[in-house]
C-alpha cells in the first residue's frame, strides 16, 4: 500500500444511541485505486461513505482525505470529493441540465470551465440528448449516470459512490463501470459500496462488511486463491439436499444456482458431507469458489464463532 493514502481510516467506529452501526474500520485507498466495500443490508456501508465524506461525525476513530479531515474541514474536503449517495440526489423536478447548473453552483465553477465539463460528462454518459427531460422522468440507469455524472462535475480526486448501480439494467452497468475506469486512469480514488459479490470482485480490493466489521480485505483474486474450504455443485432433490444441509454441521453456505446448488463445505469434511449426499441419491461436482461462495463463508464463520 501507499505511504500517501488518498483516502485512510483509522478505527472508524460510528454509534446510534446504542447501536454500533460501525466497529472500528480501517482501511486506505490509493489514487488511481477502486476499493469495493461489500456487504447486506445494514452492515454499515453507507454509514461509513458518510463518514468519509464528512457528512456524519464518527464516534471514535479518525478519518483523512487527502490528508484533511473531512468532518473538521468539510469546505475544503467538499471540494475535493465527490459523493453519490445511495438515495436520490438530485431534483426530480428539475431536467437533466438544470440539475447540471445547479451543482454548477454549488462548486462555484465558472462558465468555461463547466461548459468543458458538462459537455465531456454528458457525452461519457451519453446523456446529450435528454438535456431538457426531468430528473424524476428518467429510466433508473439514465438517473445513476446523472447522479454521477453531476458528483464529477467539480473533478474530485476522491469519489465515494453508495451502491452506484443498484437497479441498473446490466448494459447501462457495464458503461458505469466503463466511466469509472476513465476516472481511474486519470488518478482518481474510488469507494464503491455494493451488496453485489461480482461488482465487488471487479475492484481493485474490497473489504467484506458485516455487522459494521470488515471481517477480510485484499485482491479478489488473491482472496479467492487462499480460500481454504472446498465448493460443490450439487445436482440432486432440491427438497431433500436442501433440508441436509440445514441441518448440517460440515455445510458452510450454499446458493441455488439454477437447477443445482452449490455449497462450501467447512474443510477436512468433505467425506462426511460427499457420503451424506451420496446417500441421498445427490452427485456433488467439485467446482471453483465464486465471491459470493467465500463472503457467505466468512459470515457464516463469524456468526458462528
Ligand atoms: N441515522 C441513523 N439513526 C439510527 N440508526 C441508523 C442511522 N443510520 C443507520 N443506522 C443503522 O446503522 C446500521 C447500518 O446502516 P447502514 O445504512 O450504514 O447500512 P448499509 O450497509 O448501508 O445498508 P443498505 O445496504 O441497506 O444500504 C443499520 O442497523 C441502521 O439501522
Ligand atoms: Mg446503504
Amino acid at each position: 500500500m501507499t505511504s500517501d493514502p488518498r483516502i485512510e481510516a483509522r478505527g472508524l467506529q460510528r454509534k446510534f444511541g446504542e447501536e454500533v452501526a460501525v466497529k472500528g474500520l480501517d482501511l486506505q485507498v490509493a489514487a488511481g485505486e477502486i476499493y469495493g466495500l461489500v456487504g447486506p443490508d445494514g452492515a454499515g456501508k453507507t454509514t461509513t461513505l458518510r463518514m468519509l465524506a464528512g457528512l456524519l461525525d464518527p464516534t471514535a476513530g479518525r478519518v483523512r482525505v487527502l490528508g484533511e479531515d473531512p468532518f473538521a474541514a468539510a469546505s475544503k474536503v467538499r471540494e475535493l470529493l465527490g459523493y453519490m449517495p445511495q438515495q436520490y440526489s438530485l431534483y426530480g423536478d428539475l431536467s437533466v441540465d438544470e440539475n447540471m447548473a445547479f451543482f454548477r453552483e454549488l462548486f462555484c465553477l465558472d462558465r468555461k470551465a463547466f461548459k468543458e465539463r458538462r459537455q465531456r460528462l454528458l457525452a461519457m454518459t451519453r446523456l446529450e440528448p435528454f438535456g431538457k427531460r426531468r430528473a424524476d422522468a428518467l429510466s433508473g440507469g439514465m438517473y445513476k449516470k446523472l447522479a454521477l455524472a453531476c458528483a464529477l462535475l467539480h473533478e474530485p480526486k476522491v469519489l465515494l459512490l453508495d451502491e452506484p448501480t443498484n437497479g441498473v439494467d446490466p448494459v447501462s452497468r457495464r458503461e458505469f463501470w466503463d466511466l469509472l475506469h476513465d476516472f481511474l486512469a486519470e488518478g482518481m480514488a474510488i469507494i464503491l459500496a455494493t451488496p453485489y459479490m461480482d461488482e465487488a470482485a471487479r475492484c481493485h480490493r474490497a473489504g467484506l462488511l458485516y455487522a459494521g466489521r470488515l471481517l477480510e480485505e485484499g485482491r479478489p483474486t488473491e482472496m479467492l486463491r487462499a480460500f481454504q474450504h472446498p465448493v460443490y455443485r450439487v445436482h440432486g432433490d432440491r427438497t431433500r439436499v436442501t433440508s441436509y444441509i440445514e441441518k448440517s454441521d460440515d455445510v458452510m453456505a450454499f446458493t441455488p444456482a439454477g437447477a443445482v446448488l452449490r455449497i462450501v463445505v467447512k474443510r477436512g469434511r468433505e467425506a462426511g458431507a460427499l457420503s451424506q449426499l451420496k446417500a441421498l441419491g445427490a452427485e456433488a461436482v467439485p467446482t471453483a469458489p465464486s465471491f459470493e461462495d467465500l463472503f457467505l463463508a466468512r459470515v457464516h464463520e463469524e456468526a458462528t464463532a
